[in-house]
């Protein structure tokens, strides 16, 4: 369709085709000038806001996703956050700090098993001597708490990342 209607034009008026074919060529270049700038830019843009893919041995913590903690969420949630804080729930999970930890942790001992496990403050941590993943006796730190009431239970930090539930409560 496009082909039949141009090609009689040409041949009727070739003095006025030729201005019109430039100034289209112009419109084209400048087109395509702004096609690539626009590309360039967004490239440039993606680049600056999206994070790149963490490193295979990157730790598991990475920009993508992270723990914000609960004062992010009391911006824009304020009535709910302090709902919340006045709860046991803001307690239900904490790290293992002077303020957090219930148990007595001077030099206690809690004989079980037949086994004298040890409660103790080292540096501000809170450790536990006890029968460790190879049944030898090792300190292990206290790094969470659990619960609050009617008892607490504690999370120890085992090699390798891992986290355990103490089975002394
Ligand atoms: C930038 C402000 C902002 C921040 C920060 C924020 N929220 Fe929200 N959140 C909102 C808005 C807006 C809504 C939608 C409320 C609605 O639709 O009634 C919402 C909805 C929610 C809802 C759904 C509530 C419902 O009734 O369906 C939950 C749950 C929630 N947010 C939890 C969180 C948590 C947890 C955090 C922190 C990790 C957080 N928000 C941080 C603004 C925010």
């Amino acid at each position: 369709m496009a082909r039949r209607r141009r090609k009689p034009r040409k041949e009727a008026a070739p003095a006025l085709d030729a201005p019109r074919r430039n100034l289209s060529t112009t419109w084209r270049a400048a087109g395509v000038v702004l096609l690539v700038g626009a590309l360039l830019a967004g490239s440039w843009l993606g680049w600056r806001h999206w994070p790149s893919p963490p490193a295979p041995d990157a730790p598991a913590t990475s920009a993508l996703a992270r723990f914000v903690g609960s004062a992010v969420c009391a911006g824009c949630h304020a009535p709910e956050h302090e709902a919340w804080r006045g709860s046991q729930h803001a307690q239900a999970m904490q790290e293992a700090s002077a303020h957090a930890v219930l148990g007595d942790f001077d030099d206690a001992s809690f004989r079980q098993g037949g086994i004298a496990h040890r409660f103790l403050r080292r540096e501000g941590k809170f450790l536990v001597r006890t029968d460790g993943p190879d049944g030898k006796l090792g300190d292990f730190e206290i790094r969470y708490t659990f619960g609050v009431e009617p008892l607490q239970q504690y999370l120890i930090a085992l090699p390798g990342g891992r986290l355990q539930a103490l089975g002394i409560a």
